[in-house]
């Protein structure tokens, strides 16, 4: 079924004809719905309105009135992408494994930390026991679907990338909807993916989260331009999908990106006796100010014409009074602006964070750590727990460690427990560790 434009509103709250198109039922019925509490509604200006989340529960629980699809087209926005062994969402949720966290040190240690070697399907469902709605920030790198095998410079296998196609991205769309329920309200996912098959995870991820929780597509550099043989653009860029659990109560600290002497230069080109690094603005602006105060004469001045002071006269005589403005021979005052006043720029949806090559690392595919500390500090407070069910050498989780994070790992290879092992113990950082165990 496609589903109506109109219908699509942003705010994630739908009226009740909107359910009743969506249900193919009229809107008594959507009202008896409400009135039994079967649908959960909110009374908006003596309307009702229905939540994205609620109307979901009400698919899940009334399966009987529900287009296998429906819920998936909504939170796509109209389309969902369709293939062979997709399974039913419910289903994935429903299904209950049986199994235990095994300490595999000595005794058990006074820390929240942990990793968990097994994997992450069944990790995340016994998580799921204990951490539900509790995860604030989730980074996962997974394999890409490529289909190789990946060593380290060792030549010893790190982990087997084997899946491809439907296959890997039902694997991923699996532990996606896991992920989801172990995010807190707050909570949000960045997912990193290459260019090759990140744009059918979009929609998966869409269909995960909701449309309407996309935040970002972020573009990271990962390395230097390349010189392809192959008639193509060099791809020198992965990517980044940045999802909140719900859009705009995501844990978010605008972390600025700092100035570089590059950028100080050009921006800041001036050298001030006392105070530094400046630059000048004007201190008049478009538009008159008829009567009022940043109109008048200022220093036996007026406003050039069609424009009004700034600030008021009380601020610039304070901003003189400080040696904050700048006169010209001419007699043209300019507000100085200091370089050390900066706050930094806000951070762009393209990152460049090259990773380093096979001989620098631990293990292959890893990460650079500071792609990592930039989302750490943005998506997360200090008393969050970060979860990477993708650890490999713990790169996100000695981010997180170094930010003050509790942190959750997760990985099947025994080379990613060897590394995780190695370095956390070479920083004397203490965590439990367990191994996944089936219970029959
Ligand atoms: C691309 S690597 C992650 C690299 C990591 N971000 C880093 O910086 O080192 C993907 C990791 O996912 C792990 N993995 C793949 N399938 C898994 C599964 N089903 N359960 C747990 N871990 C899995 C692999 O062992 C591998 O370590």
């Amino acid at each position: 079924m496609w589903v109506n434009e109109d219908i699509m509103n942003q705010s994630g709250l739908l009226t009740v004809e909107e359910v009743a198109q969506m249900l193919k039922v009229t809107r008594q019925t959507v009202s008896k719905y409400i009135n039994s509490e079967k649908i959960n509604a909110i009374k908006i200006n003596k309307s009702y309105r229905v939540s994205i989340d609620d109307f979901e529960n009400f698919l899940k629980e009334n399966s009987t009135v529900q287009e296998p699809t429906l819920s998936h087209l909504y939170r796509t926005k109209y389309c969902s992408l369709e293939y062979e062994g997709k399974s039913v969402e419910k289903e994935v949720l429903d299904e209950s494994l049986h199994g235990e966290f095994r300490n595999l040190n000595a005794a058990e240690k006074q820390t929240d930390n942990m990793f968990i070697f097994g994997d992450n399907y069944a990790v995340l469902k016994k998580l799921l026991e204990s951490h539900k709605g509790l995860i604030d920030l989730i980074y996962i790198d997974p394999p890409f679907g490529t289909g190789q095998d990946f060593n380290s410079i060792d030549e010893d296998s790190a982990y087997s990338d084997k899946l491809v196609n439907n296959e890997f991205l039902e694997f991923l769309r699996k532990r996606l909807f896991l992920l989801r329920e172990l995010l807190s309200n707050e909570g949000s996912i960045y997912l990193h993916i290459d260019k090759k098959i990140g744009h059918y995870v979009k929609i998966i991820m869409d269909e995960v989260f909701g449309y309407q929780n996309f935040i970002n597509d972020i573009t990271r550099i990962k390395c230097n331009p390349k010189n392809f043989a192959r008639n193509a653009y060099g791809n020198y860029s992965d990517m980044i999908l940045y999802y909140a659990k719900n859009r705009d109560k995501q844990i978010w600290n605008d972390i600025k990106e700092p100035m570089t002497d590059d950028k100080r230069r050009q921006l800041f080109p001036k050298k001030h006796p006392e105070h530094g690094y400046y630059t000048t603005n004007p201190i008049h602006a478009p538009g008159v100010t008829r009567n009022g105060d940043t109109g008048m004469e200022w220093q036996g001045i007026s406003p050039p014409p069609g424009r009004h002071w700034r600030y008021s006269r009380a601020v610039l005589d304070e901003l003189n009074n400080q040696g904050l403005i700048e006169w010209s021979n001419t007699g043209n005052p300019r507000k100085i602006v200091l370089a050390k006043d900066h706050k930094g720029f806000k951070i762009q949806d393209v990152w460049e964070f090259k990773d380093k090559g096979l001989s620098y690392v631990d293990y292959p595919t890893q990460k650079n750590n500071k792609l990592l500390d930039r989302i750490i500090q943005n998506s997360s407070r200090n008393d969050s727990v970060v979860l990477d069910c993708f650890s490999g050498s713990g790169s996100t989780l000695l981010a997180a460690n170094k930010h003050g994070r509790k942190w959750i790992g997760v990985d099947n290879s025994t080379k990613s427990l060897e590394v995780i092992t190695r370095t956390f113990n070479n920083k004397n950082i203490d965590f439990n560790m367990y191994e996944y165990v089936p219970l029959n």
